[in-house]
Order: structure tokens, then C-alpha cells, then sequence
């Protein structure tokens, strides 16, 4: 029977997704809320009706213990994070801060508040870094590349050791990357398809971009947060990898972004601009999701190229929209 849910990271990506598939099941959602005053909880209202905020932040214990308390609830969901890899290089302190000491402050909230809230973390194919074989799986070693990396290893270790030691229902998912037409514009698939659209409608001539060649096993957002809620339904916790399968370069995603408004990427793409290099790089991603579609019976839906385009089509009619209401004054 469906419970309370309180999801961390409503306002980024995944947030609304899995706020609106938990709705959609029945569940009573709420979303932990930083700041004064947010200025995206306005879209995540709209996109989750019936959602309740409740503030809170990872980087105070106490705010989590308050929020835990007030709203009772059944299954945590730790999707709040700093989760770009870029920044995290110039910022390590924090993302270690947020990403890796807020997990344990999120489990040591349950412990204290209910120790029965089933727990769910965002963990990441981020981990694999310089990976030591290919499909990466469950029991693959970590080798992160990144202080956010880094930070998400100790992330997913906690969340074993207090499934481990206080035998909470605590379970990690190893998602590989996942995009939609509601990824952050600092990723490199919505920064490509963003700038497609625009020069699509004369608004900008070309896009710099840094590495074109390292790959990634890219999947739909909508079908990952599904998983998310899957894992938390089994009788016991346990880590799973998310992924495709199927892994391509950033040049295929710029290739595919671009023909499908008429247009060769090449005339556009600026590449290797030192200030999108990392200091440590990724250069591929491949995941293997076989534990999952046995156990979970979940298997990715939308298919990459058909993720490019949906993604293009989106920010072709948000432009569009942007210049009639610019045009109307
Ligand atoms: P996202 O769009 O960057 O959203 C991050 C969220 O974290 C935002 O809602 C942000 O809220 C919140 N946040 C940041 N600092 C916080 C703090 N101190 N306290 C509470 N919340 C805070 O990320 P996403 O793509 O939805 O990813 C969701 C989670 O999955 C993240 O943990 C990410 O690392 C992980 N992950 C993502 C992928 C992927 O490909 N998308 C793959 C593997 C794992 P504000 O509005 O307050 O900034
Ligand atoms: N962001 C960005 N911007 N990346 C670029 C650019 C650029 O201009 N040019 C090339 N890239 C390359 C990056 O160097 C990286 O190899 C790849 O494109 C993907 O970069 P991002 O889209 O920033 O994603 P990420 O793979 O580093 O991290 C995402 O996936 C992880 C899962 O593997 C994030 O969502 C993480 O939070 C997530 O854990």
C-alpha cells in the first residue's frame, strides 16, 4: 500500500519525475526545500500537483530530524546533491560536504527520528571513474575521477554500512547517466540541445564544448526514477545498476542533436575548450542492468537517438515560445 514519501533534490531533474510517478501511484510526496525562498519550487508545483515542501538541508542534521518528524515518513529518497562534476573540481569542500557528509546526516536522521523509513540514495556510475572492466556491474571496484565521485563512494559505502550494521532497509542505486528535456543546462546533453534549437532559430552560430569523445550510457530520466521506486518495494534493500547498455560519444550526441534540425554539427561544434577539460577525465561508461531486469523486472524504454530528439524538440518549442512572447512584448 502506498505510503508517505519525502524526496530530497525535488527541485532538480529526477525530483519532479519520481514526485510525479509516486502521485501517480497514490503516495502522499513531499519535497525537502533549501533556501529562503527556492525559485524553482513555482515549476515543481505545477509539474507535481497535490505535492507538499517542507524545508530542510543537507548540510544541517537538525533541519532533517525536524523535517523527518513533522511529516512521518514510510521512504526517504536521497536525490539532493551537488551532481555536477565540473563544479565539483572548484568546489571539493563542499560537494564533499553535500553530496557525501549529507547521506550519513540523512541516515542518521532516520536512525534517530524511525529507524523503519526505507531509504533510497542516488548513487552513481560516476564511481566506476577509470574503470576497471567493461559493462560495469554491481560488483565492479570503484575508481572515481572526481571529488563529486569521490564524495558518491562514500555516499553508497555508508548507506551499506548502516544497512550493514543496524539492519535498515537502506538501498543505493548505481544510476548511469539519465537526461530529459528537464536536465540542468550545465550538462552536456541539454547544453547541446539547447544551443541546437537556438541556432536552429539564428539566435546563436556555435557552441564550444570540451571533450567530444568521451562516451556515456545514456538513458531516459522518466524510465530511471521507475527503478528508483522498484528497488524500494522489494522485501530486501539491496544496490542495483541502472543503465542501457548501450554507450556513445558526446560527438554522436552532437551528430544526432544536430541533423535532426537540418543541420551538421560540424559547422557549429567548437571542441576542446579548456575551460569544459577536466583536470580527470571519464572516458567511457557502459553498465550492465542484468540485475536488475531479473530482479526488478525493469528495462530502460526510450532509446538514445529517440532521447536526442525528444530532448531537441523541447527546447525547439521553448525557444519558440520564448520568441512569440518576447514578440507579443
Ligand atoms: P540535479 O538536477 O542537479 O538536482 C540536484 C538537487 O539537489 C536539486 O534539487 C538541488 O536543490 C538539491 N540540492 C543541492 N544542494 C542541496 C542541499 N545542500 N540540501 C538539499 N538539497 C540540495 O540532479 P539530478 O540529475 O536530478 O540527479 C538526482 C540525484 O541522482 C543526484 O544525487 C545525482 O548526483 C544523482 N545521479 C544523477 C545521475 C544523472 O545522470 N542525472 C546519474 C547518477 C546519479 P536546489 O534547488 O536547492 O539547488
Ligand atoms: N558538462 C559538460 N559541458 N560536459 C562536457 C562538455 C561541456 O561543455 N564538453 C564535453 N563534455 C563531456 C564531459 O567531459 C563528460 O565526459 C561528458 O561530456 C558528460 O558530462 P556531463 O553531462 O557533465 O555529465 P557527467 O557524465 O560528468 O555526470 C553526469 O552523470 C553522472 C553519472 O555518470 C551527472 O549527472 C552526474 O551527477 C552523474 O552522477
Amino acid at each position: 500500500m502506498p505510503g508517505t514519501a519525502l524526496i530530497t533534490g525535488i527541485t532538480g531533474q529526477d525530483g519532479t519525475y519520481l514526485g510525479q510517478l509516486l502521485l501517480s501511484k497514490g503516495y502522499h510526496v513531499y519535497g525537502l526545500v533549501r533556501g529562503q525562498n527556492n525559485p524553482r519550487l513555482e515549476s515543481v508545483a505545477r509539474l507535481c500537483p497535490g505535492i507538499e515542501f517542507i524545508e530542510g538541508d543537507l548540510l544541517d542534521h537538525s533541519s532533517l530530524v525536524a523535517a523527518f518528524e513533522s511529516c512521518q515518513p514510510t521512504e526517504v529518497y536521497n536525490l539532493g546533491a551537488i551532481s555536477f562534476v565540473g563544479l565539483s573540481f572548484k568546489q571539493a569542500l563542499l560537494t564533499g560536504e553535500v553530496t557525501g557528509l549529507g547521506v550519513v546526516r540523512m541516515l542518521e536522521a532516520i536512525r534517530t527520528v524511525n529507524p523503519q523509513i526505507r531509504f533510497y540514495q542516488a548513487s552513481s556510475s560516476e564511481m566506476f571513474g577509470k574503470v576497471r572492466e567493461s559493462p560495469q556491474t554491481e560488483l565492479t571496484a570503484f575508481h572515481p575521477r572526481s571529488p563529486y565521485g569521490v564524495a558518491k563512494v562514500y555516499g553508497h559505502y555508508i548507506t551499506v554500512n548502516y544497512r550493514e550494521s543496524y539492519d535498515m532497509f537502506a538501498c543505493s542505486g548505481i544510476l548511469f547517466n539519465h537526461e530529459s528535456p528537464r536536465r540542468g543546462l550545465e550538462f552536456v546533453t541539454r547544453k547541446i540541445t539547447n544551443a541546437a534549437a537556438k541556432i536552429k532559430l539564428g539566435l546563436q552560430k556555435q557552441i564550444s564544448l570540451g571533450n567530444l569523445d568521451s562516451q556515456r550510457d545514456w538513458g531516459f530520466a522518466g524510465d530511471y526514477v521507475d527503478a528508483m521506486r522498484l528497488m524500494m518495494a522489494q522485501d530486501q534493500a539491496d544496490d542495483f545498476v541502472i543503465a542501457t547498455g548501450v554507450t556513445h560519444s558526446v560527438r554522436e550526441f552532437c551528430d544526432i542533436a544536430f541533423a535532426h534540425l537540418g543541420l551538421d554539427y560540424r559547422d557549429h561544434v567548437v571542441s576542446d575548450d579548456a575551460r569544459f577539460l577536466r583536470p580527470a577525465e571519464v572516458d567511457v561508461l557502459i553498465g550492465d542492468a542484468s540485475k536488475a531486469r531479473r530482479v526488478l523486472g525493469w528495462e530502460p524504454k526510450v532509446p538514445f537517438a529517440e532521447l536526442v530528439t525528444m530532448m531537441v524538440d523541447a527546447d525547439l518549442a521553448a525557444q519558440q515560445k520564448a520568441m512569440r512572447n518576447e514578440a507579443a512584448g
